[in-house]
């Protein structure tokens, strides 16, 4: 569809919403909800999307605003019901419907061929079919659907009992909450096992974001799969992108199935995304051919995985081998060599963060581990080096951990010679001195951004592509200028002058040139990216945004008490504090006043339609053009709120004819008053040139 076509369906259905009788909105919600599954299926499953996400965003808009309009009509499996629980206290435990087994490893060739012998010998048979498998590295889950609806899911636990996190496991994108029935009857009951995955990039730009926050980077994706899902409030959850690929049919009522391979293509018909490399095989060495195909392959895969694992394909087959006690024997996890390689750690630095934190990084002898050479480590912080006892000069494991940052894995005792070296944590800042403070498992300098290493940082940040996005502005530079003294404070960098830049090495004329122009246009940012860049803790990309549409200008946000800030949607305490706690500093408040001195642009600019986003009106007095209601409706389509009482929230107070109480008040209050043809004027129903356009065309244009 392109966009005009969009649009106009757009407008469309802005119509039809408002004229639909009760019964017809029923049919719509239950028309859209089947459409939005039929393309989470086409998106996830079959990987063939028909629409952008833009048209995708339209229709789950549709649905959420005639819900809105009919609450009664909300049902838990609608799409737009993913996150609707409130956190919860604790998990509850919940019994699994058969035990979730585990799998023996394989390291070997031998071995797996050790493996197929014994099946072949107790099914007394020269060949076995097996369906082989990407081991995923993320973490099971067990969903129970009744009838094709989604009612449960639960961790893997000890693999008797697991805890309850439904309310988590909806709000999976490729999670149906519905199984499709076009193909196959849905079956009375069905426990499907799968696993929860977070690709690698995505936890990489997760990880980003913690250290922006100032929080501790998440060690894998696998980690990161399992800490997210496990968020005592689903709304987390939501916001962290989780995947799933489902692969055992645990126990199905109403429907028969014969074979693991089977089974996969029966789970894909029920719309539930099974893993594109599954493969059957026929013979063990095909399992072994598989094993090397999919090692070569596991570096370009976006998740990671730690080996294959094949099953015997015929159910018949894997009821006769039966199951150990915790493991089938008709399965095997045949792993993969891991990436990991032995080197020594030559000295243990400690690095300052943007937030002051001071992490110690351990300085390997550079070494190759398949293909990448790794010369640091994280330490995380002092309880790390200390459970692991780490120590300078130490011969260690080093591994490379969902292909992001190298592990310390362990230290090869037997190789110390009593010559390594305790590492302690400094008691002053490494960088400028400062006293440092231990707070929780982390020790951080005291100094702010009087600390040279966290306000080169600070601007390395403010500069940074999705914030300032001062192209020129990257580390180095930002090294040489805290280190000359030219910056002593981010608004210094709006005090750059060209002679500056031009003594700098390394600069010439045309290079200082770009980089004080790519400044003066970094002033004219949007407030979000503005909000962004101040680097306040737990503040992120989204949170920014939601920041700059909610409160408008920089100044209301300055303000914005706890309680306003908690009744965001998306904003908890945690993140509230640190809002608020960051504009009471004295510094950062002059330092906004600085910036916006020297002419960055702090208001929230709105492109497209929605131009008042965000903005509150309070209505007095009668108005010519429109009648009230109609106000309040162009108001609401154009993304602003009408109020009944002026306050000092209010951004417009629009004066009619005959004004009451409101308008004394708005003067008392100063808030900003207009009259009806300013009105007009502000919602582009009156033209620059004067002309006004009648207000059924206007309306039809919303
Ligand atoms: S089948 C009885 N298939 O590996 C069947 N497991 O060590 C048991 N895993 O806990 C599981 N990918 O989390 C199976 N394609 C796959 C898998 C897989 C990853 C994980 C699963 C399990 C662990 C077993």
């Amino acid at each position: 569809m392109d966009e005009d076509k969009v649009y106009f369906y757009q407008i469309i259905n802005f119509y039809i919403m408002k004229k639909l009788s009760r019964e017809e909105a029923k049919k719509r919600i239950e028309w859209l909800r089947k459409e939005i599954w039929r393309h989470n299926y086409l998106y996830y499953v079959l990987n063939k999307p028909e629409i952008s996400d833009a048209e995708y965003d339209k229709l789950m808009q549709e649905l959420r605003e005639l819900e809105e309009m009919y609450p009664e009509f909300i049902t838990p499996d609608s799409p737009t019901q993913r996150v609707g629980a409130p956190p919860a206290k604790e998990f509850k435990s919940v019994r699994h419907v058969r035990p979730m087994l585990s799998l023996d490893t394989a390291h070997s060739e031998e071995e797996i061929i050790a493996f197929d012998n014994r099946i072949k010998k107790e099914l007394n048979c020269s060949e076995v079919e097996y369906v082989a498998e990407p081991k995923l590295d993320g973490l099971s889950v067990e969903l129970i659907y009744e009838n094709g609806k989604y009612v449960r899911g639960s961790t893997r636990g000890d693999g008797i009992n697991g805890e309850d996190v439904t309310e988590n496991i909806r709000t999976i994108k490729a999670v149906p909450l519905v199984l499709r029935d076009d193909e196959i009857p849905v079956p009375r009951l069905l426990a499907v096992r799968g696993e929860v995955i977070m690709h690698i990039d995505d936890f990489e730009k997760l990880n980003k974001e913690l250290i922006e926050r100032g929080e501790e980077p998440l060690a894998n994706p696998r980690n990161a799969a399992a800490g997210s899902l496990r968020r005592l409030d689903p709304r987390e959850t939501a916001s962290r992108p989780l995947d799933i690929f489902f692969y055992e049919i645990m126990l199905v009522e109403g429907y028969e199935v014969d074979e693991q391979w089977e089974a996969l293509q029966t789970l894909k018909k029920w719309g539930l995304k099974v893993n594109p490399h599954n493969r059957k095989v026929k013979n063990i060495e095909e399992v072994i051919k598989y094993h090397e195909e999919m090692e070569k392959k596991r570096e370009e895969l976006s998740y990671e995985i730690d080996g294959i694992v094949i099953k015997v394909n015929k159910f018949e087959y894997q009821e006769r081998l039966g199951e150990k006690s915790r493991s089938p024997r008709w399965a095997i996890a045949y792993k993969f060599p891991p990436r990991e390689e032995e080197t020594q750690i030559l000295d243990i630095v400690v690095q300052v963060g943007r937030t002051g934190i001071l992490t110690p990084v351990a300085l390997l002898r550079p070494v190759d581990v398949k293909g990448v050479t790794v010369s640091r480590a994280t330490l995380h912080n002092e309880d790390y080096i200390k459970q692991k006892d780490i120590r300078i000069g130490d011969w260690v494991k080093v591994a490379r951990a969902g292909d992001v940052i190298p592990e310390v894995i362990e230290v090869i005792k037997e190789r110390r010679t009593g010559k390594e070296k305790i590492f302690k944590m400094p008691s002053r800042c490494p960088v400028c001195g400062s006293k440092v403070v231990k707070e929780g498992a982390y020790y951080r300098c005291t100094a702010g951004l009087s600390c040279p290493a966290q306000l080169k940082r600070a601007i390395v940040h403010f500069a940074s592509k999705n914030a300032m996005d001062i192209e020129g502005l990257g580390g180095q530079t930002v090294d040489m200028l805290v280190e000359k003294g030219l910056i002593k404070r981010i608004s210094d960098i709006y005090r750059l002058k060209k002679a500056d830049l031009q003594r700098l090495p390394r600069f010439a004329e045309k290079s200082a040139r770009n980089l004080i122009e790519a400044i003066e246009k970094s002033k004219e940012r949007n407030l979000a990216r503005v909000i962004y860049a101040l680097g306040i803790p737990n503040v992120g990309e989204h949170t920014a945004k939601l920041l700059a549409e909610k409160f408008g200008s920089i100044d209301r946000l300055m303000n914005a008490s706890m309680e306003e800030l908690i009744s965001i949607k998306e904003i908890g305490p945690e993140t509230a504090e640190s809002i608020v706690n960051f504009f009471k500093e004295k510094r950062n408040r002059e330092e906004i006043e600085e910036l916006k001195k020297l002419g960055v642009k702090m208001e929230y600019v709105e492109e497209g339609k929605k131009k008042l986003k965000g903005k509150k009106f309070v209505f007095t007095g009668s108005l010519k053009s429109m009648t009230r209601g109609e106000a309040k409706a162009i108001v609401e389509e154009m993304g602003g709120e009408v109020l009944n009482t002026v306050s000092r929230n209010i951004d417009y107070v629009v004066v009619g004819e005959n004004p009451g109480s409101k308008y004394e008040k708005a003067k008392k209050l100063g808030v900003k008053i207009i009259n009806e043809r300013e009105f007009l004027r502000l919602i582009g129903m009156e033209k620059e040139d004067g002309e006004i356009i009648p207000l059924d065309k206007f309306m039809k244009g919303l």
